[in-house]
């Protein structure tokens, strides 16, 4: 049994039932504005064209490079499509350092092109001229399958010279000042495509690719008849486009202040961009362990856990100091202990925070505090979701998930089918299948069905 206090405390983490299909509500319309385009500039969720109209069949074969741009890490991938719904994937991961990620335009996309040439020199791939896939996971208005303008950038980056530019032709640039690489860009596509697009390959069924991890965001197969955005190169044969709907810029115009707590809005106010991004601000794992920080700092302050701790202060102070101490992955990892060990969590405790001896009972408070924001994450993602199943009307959808919260955390998955269950039409059906390397997958298989076109 939790402490009915700290329940209390923590009360307004908790999505009740009418607010959850009050967040539908408003979510679902937000969707539609983002779909239209007189109502499309006013709207939240921008529900950015990708001018990919093709799902893969799993026939499709040959060697693709990709670029994989958008989270902690960049990598550059070897995708062999083997045909029979197969791939092969030989993957290197470069850090991007923090000053990359905040500085010139121009330094990031020549590191980009130099670990590009890394790559190709210790794969032998120099004289393939192997078509490329670039997975750039950052809200952009796309003009074609080759060029995409980034709106704003997300996540912790910023940097400059890039807002508003064409991304493809950066890269390009890039690649042309070292002069030693041919490399033909067959696509750009964000990452939530690229997992929609390489679960397709596995199940013919997925309609729908969400990300999970550093960011949150989903796109989606609409009917070309309801994607009045959709300006030049797009074939007016195919009955279906996939949509960015970039739905963690939710809530920028105030739908979400009736359930957003002052942690959020300090969350908030620590980024790069505050005011913007404020759905994914609540599920994403760029921001949870941030929310866990700061409440666990002001439960501490209220008496409500670790009030037996000898050097309570020098605890808060480290809290305070060190934003981003408490990272996400710690979530997972608390509430997948075992009870009354405790082990792993007591181990972080002291290892972060230099605490000796955790009492069974703070260990289980501190296990509720991940529990309520998770959960509160979870239902989040969930009505976004539940709103573009309902959206797609299909019998049976499969939703094809990657991130590292979805991935690692022990219950995320049962907390979003719980309040699926809830929001999804009854007649129909959904299922969430684990992808499979989107990003890198993805990428070649855009650029496979490109180039058939
Ligand atoms: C952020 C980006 C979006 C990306 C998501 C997941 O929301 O804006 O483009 O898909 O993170 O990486």
């Amino acid at each position: 049994m939790q402490d009915q206090n700290l329940k209390d405390f923590l009360k307004e983490f908790s999505i009740s039932d009418s607010q959850l299909q009050e967040i539908y509500k408003r979510f679902t319309s937000e969707i539609r504005n983002g779909l239209s385009k007189t109502t499309q500039p006013q709207a939240d969720i921008k529900c950015y064209m990708t001018y990919v109209q093709d799902l893969p069949t799993g026939d499709e074969k040959g060697d693709f490079l990709a670029l994989d741009l958008g989270g902690t890490n960049f990598r550059v991938l070897l995708v062999s499509l083997k045909g029979q719904h197969e791939a092969e994937i030989d993957a290197k991961v470069y850090a991007v350092a923090n000053d990359l990620m905040i500085g010139e335009g121009t330094q990031l996309f020549d590191h980009i092109a130099n670990c590009l040439a890394e790559f190709v020199v210790e794969h032998s791939l120099g004289d393939k001229h192997l078509p490329l896939g670039f997975t750039f996971s950052f809200p952009c208005v796309q003009l074609g399958l080759t060029k995409a303008l980034l709106v704003r950038w997300t996540k912790g980056f910023k940097c400059a010279g890039v807002e508003l530019e064409d991304v493809v032709r950066l890269l390009k640039e890039a690649i042309a000042r070292r002069g030693d690489l041919i490399i033909d860009v067959m696509a750009v596509l964000n990452d939530a495509t690229g997992t929609l697009m390489s679960c397709a390959h596995r199940n013919p069924e997925c309609r729908i690719g969400v990300i999970i991890g550093t960011g949150c965001n989903a796109c989606y197969v609409e009917r070309v008849e309801n994607a009045d955005l959709l300006e030049i190169e797009y074939k007016t044969d195919k009955r279906h486009i996939l949509v960015n709907t970039e739905w963690g810029a939710f809530g920028e115009s105030g739908q979400l202040e009736f359930m957003r707590t002052d942690y959020d809005r300090t969350v908030d106010k620590l980024t790069l961009n505050a005011g913007t991004q404020l759905f994914e601000k609540m599920i994403s794992g760029m921001y949870l362990g941030e929310l866990v920080r700061l409440v666990l700092q002001d439960a501490i302050i209220k008496d409500l856990i670790f009030h037996r701790c000898t050097d309570k202060q020098n605890f808060i102070n480290i809290l305070n100091k060190n934003a981003g101490c408490i990272e996400t992955r710690f979530i997972s990892e608390i509430e997948n202990d075992g009870f009354p060990e405790f082990r792993q969590t007591r181990l972080l405790l002291q290892e972060l925070f230099g605490l000796e001896k955790t009492s069974v009972e703070d260990c289980q408070k501190l296990r509720f505090i991940c529990e309520c924001i998770s959960k509160r994450a979870a239902k989040l993602a969930a009505v976004g979701l539940s709103s573009l199943i309902n959206k797609i009307a299909e019998p049976h959808v499969v939703v094809g998930v990657d991130g590292s919260v979805y991935r690692f955390h022990p219950h995320f998955d049962e907390y979003m089918r719980e309040a699926m269950r809830v929001l999804v039409d009854p007649k129909l059906s959904f299922d969430l299948m684990l992808s499979e390397d989107g990003s890198g997958r993805g990428a070649a298989l855009v650029a496979a069905v490109a180039s058939k076109n």
